[in-house]
């Protein structure tokens, strides 16, 4: 038989693929940058809310959807109702072509700075030698120019190493790969840590603009409207930022989940999985906050003018702040960038793995053959984003399919599990494999979380409408019509997948749960 499933060797083994895939490049520079634009410390309370309502909810559905029909996201799916199998391949079809095709290349741009960090290449001017000498970015979205050799070759080496990875089955290729990459990420981020708390300026500034809060900036009942609007904004970039940290919606947790044996314990893996990234991101923030706050010290400059969101934190500021240590500069350097790419590649497989499966749950092709495939062609549409205008698509695939893609998914999973199987069959099934879960997360599965999702989707699409995107100067309506055929691709995509004609599906039974349903 091509496809006797695989499992993981041992339950640790399995936390640390899931936190591994949980914890990448947003809990480094994602979480920092919204904490500081969304009032410090006081973020952490709607970004705590979320992880509860909607971040740990989730992750216990997509753990027992996984755990209990024992395939991918469509396969799963497709058990629960045939009906579904097509959302079952949105979620990975929108990791692979939405998200990987672009998040490889940023694991490429890492590895270039991780051998810039040998010599400080970036000179004194990280921000031009970024944009002018490494990017040579293209004066607008509609001049894509050629690709730039440099973030090919890197972005080569991040598809092979992950082939490398995935090509062998799971206990033999992601779960010895996290044994490996997890510890060794543990410690290169308390080192950095631990180092930045060293420096001049590091603990000010954390004190004063990280763990300092701005109760106003969440206040959503203020009597002011400006306020009660921009607390709305607040609480809706914490929800994203949830979904988008613990990979949920991709269908990464369900496959990973469908490989556990019969007997784990389901809900403690969820909660150990969702605290343990949160954690992760709280303690990064204190290497970014204080490495920035270094940075301002030393320029005398204000914190709000030294610090920058998104590939500017990582790609400019740090680098400004790496030359400017008083010693050790290429030291830290390297395990900064080492740190980022090991992040990365642990995200990257996760995201690889979900299609895969998917693809070899339906066919029964042998999963060597599918991943070799598959590393191909991602390398091959990876390409278009190391182009000279890559960053702006970048940008704008970034926005679409978080924002997008990735709620609609997670909003269907909820109505599905929620209303069509019913979540209190689902809660029996967790409660039946490990510590029980109270009957309030029927509640948030079929009500609170889907509702909370739709708002958001409205909020976003009301201001995508509202305010011409990006800050870049180039040609919005291009950017638009982009991000809006990217959706419109991968929905074909996904459509075009679920119809093929393949091997049945054959529901699983489970008289005992679905007496519940009556
Ligand atoms: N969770 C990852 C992060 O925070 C991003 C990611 C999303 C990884 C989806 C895999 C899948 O960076």
């Amino acid at each position: 038989m091509p496809n006797s499933r695989s499992s993981w060797q041992s339950n640790i083994g399995f936390l640390l693929a899931a936190i591994g895939s949980a914890i990448g490049l947003g809990n480094i520079w994602r979480f920092s940058y919204m904490a500081h634009q969304y009032g410090g410390g006081a973020f952490l309370i709607p970004y705590l809310v979320a992880l509860i309502v909607a971040g740990i909810p989730i992750m216990l559905l997509e753990y027992g959807v996984g755990h209990r029909e024992k395939g991918s996201s469509p396969l799963s799916f497709a058990r629960l109702d045939r009906r579904f199998e097509w959302l079952g391949w949105w979620m990975p079809v929108v990791a692979m072509f939405g998200i990987m095709l672009y998040y490889s290349v940023v694991i490429g741009w890492c590895i270039n700075y991780l051998f810039f960090a040998f010599n400080l290449s970036w000179g004194a001017d990280p921000q031009a030698f970024f944009f002018k000498d490494f990017l040579q970015l293209s004066d607008s979205a509609a001049h894509l120019g050629g690709v730039r050799i440099p973030i090919v070759f890197s972005t080569m080496l991040v598809w092979v190493v992950c082939w490398l990875i995935c090509f062998r089955d799971i206990r033999h290729g992601i779960e010895k790969a996290s044994f490996i990459f997890m510890p060794i990420l543990f410690l290169l981020t308390l080192v950095i840590v631990g180092w930045t708390m060293t420096l001049d300026g590091a603990g000010d500034a954390i004190k004063n603009h990280y763990l300092h809060a701005d109760w106003t900036k969440i206040n959503l009942f203020a009597s002011d409207p400006a306020i009660r609007k921009g607390a709305g904004e607040v609480w809706a970039a914490a929800f994203g930022q949830i979904f988008f940290t613990l990979s949920l919606g991709f269908g990464i947790m369900i496959t990973y989940a469908s490989y556990l044996p019969e007997k784990s314990n389901i809900s403690k893996n969820a909660l150990i999985t969702a605290v343990v990234n949160c954690l992760y991101s709280f303690v990064a923030g204190f290497a970014v906050f204080g490495i920035v706050g270094f940075m301002a010290h030393s320029q005398n400059v204000p914190f709000a003018d030294a610090i920058k969101g998104g590939p500017q934190l990582a790609f400019v500021v740090y680098p400004k702040a790496i030359s400017m240590l008083p010693s050790m500069n290429v030291l830290f350097g390297v395990l900064f960038f080492l740190m980022l790419v090991v992040a990365g590649f642990t995200s990257g497989v996760s995201l690889i793995e979900a299609f895969s499966c998917s693809i070899t749950d339906k066919f029964d092709w042998p999963r060597k053959r599918v991943v070799t495939m598959i590393c191909l062609t991602g390398f091959i549409g990876s390409l278009v984003f190391t182009t000279r205008g890559g960053l702006y698509l970048l940008d704008i695939a970034d926005h679409f399919v978080t924002n997008y893609g990735l709620v609609v998914g997670g909003t269907m999973e909820c109505l599905l599990v929620g209303w069509i199987l019913k979540a209190q069959v689902l809660r029996a099934h967790i409660n039946k494999h490990g510590s029980s879960i109270p009957a309030l997360w029927n509640l948030l599965i079929r009500y609170t979380t889907p509702l909370i999702l739709i708002y958001l989707l409205y909020l976003t699409l009301v201001g995508d409408l509202a305010k011409n995107y990006g800050d870049y100067p180039t040609d919005q309506l291009i950017l638009y019509g982009v991000g809006w055929l990217l959706i419109c691709l991968l929905a074909a995509f996904a459509l075009a997948f679920s119809n093929w004609e393949a091997k049945k599906l054959k529901r699983r039974h489970r008289p005992e749960e679905d007496e519940l349903l009556i």
